[in-house]
């Protein structure tokens, strides 16, 4: 465990340090304040020094495909999912891809980025923000923390420790145990079964996430009864 003060974003510091080879398969880097906190789509990820829980793991996955990519995210997502859920009393679910909801307020965020060599990864970066003990939030934003939930803080040191043993409990299902680690990203998928608010292709459409494929991409039945798969690049939940 590599624990720093101040960084840009614990991602980036994760890269750089697999540039030169200064870390292992599984070592985690955890900032107390990020200044650049990177998020999905090129947004960017806001938390509190002293407060809240910013870290990245480091995988230097032993021949896993660059197609097998979502199973990771799958691991990431679910032990996230888990160690929300002790805190809360609300059911806690994961909105495709990969964000953590409080019912429909978003808790934490993961961001995995990895570098491949040929049809392989070569390493990848799985960075997690929680919000642990935030209770301010931009207006418009759905957010909540596990403090607000929980009704008492946290200590985040726990909590980082419950995500690094649930995270180890789902990547061992890597080598055996793919089928249950899907059935279990299938069971908390957040919406599944439901209609929900849709963008596709920037258009808004109604449908029922169902599932996802191997390649990570959403299973969705739409109004007229068609099933089809898209991947985020079409494909994306509502902002609400
Ligand atoms: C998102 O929901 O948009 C993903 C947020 C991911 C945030 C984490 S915090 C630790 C790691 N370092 C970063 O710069 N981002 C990820």
């Amino acid at each position: 465990m590599i624990m720093l003060g101040s960084v840009p974003s614990t991602n980036k510091t994760a890269a750089e340090l697999i540039r030169l080879s200064k870390v292992q398969h599984g070592a985690v880097i955890v900032a107390n304040e990020q200044t650049q906190g990177r998020g999905q789509r090129g947004r960017s990820w806001h938390s509190r020094p002293d407060l809240d829980l910013t870290f990245s793991i480091v995988l230097l996955p032993d021949g896993l495909l660059a197609e097998e990519q979502f199973m990771l995210s799958k691991v990431a997502a679910l032990a996230v999912r888990d160690t929300v859920s002790f805190y809360c009393a609300w059911e806690v679910r994961i909105k495709w891809p990969n964000d953590v909801l409080v019912d429909r307020r978003k808790v934490a965020g993961i961001l995995i980025e990895c570098e491949l060599e040929g049809d392989r990864l070569r390493s990848v970066v799985v960075g997690i923000g929680i919000n642990v003990n935030s209770s301010e939030f931009d207006e418009g934003l759905a957010a909540t923390s596990l403090r607000m939930e929980h009704g008492a803080p946290l200590v985040r040191e726990q909590v980082l420790d419950r995500v690094l043993e649930r995270f180890e409990h789902y990547h061992g299902m890597l080598r055996s145990g793919r089928e249950q680690l899907s059935e279990a990203y299938r069971q908390w998928l957040w919406a599944r079964g439901r209609w929900a608010d849709l963008l596709l292709d920037g258009e808004a459409v109604s449908g029922r996430p169902m599932d996802v494929d191997p390649h990570g991409r959403l299973l969705v039945e739409f109004e007229d009864g068609k099933v089809a798969v898209h991947g985020l690049d079409r494909l994306r939940f509502a902002p609400r």
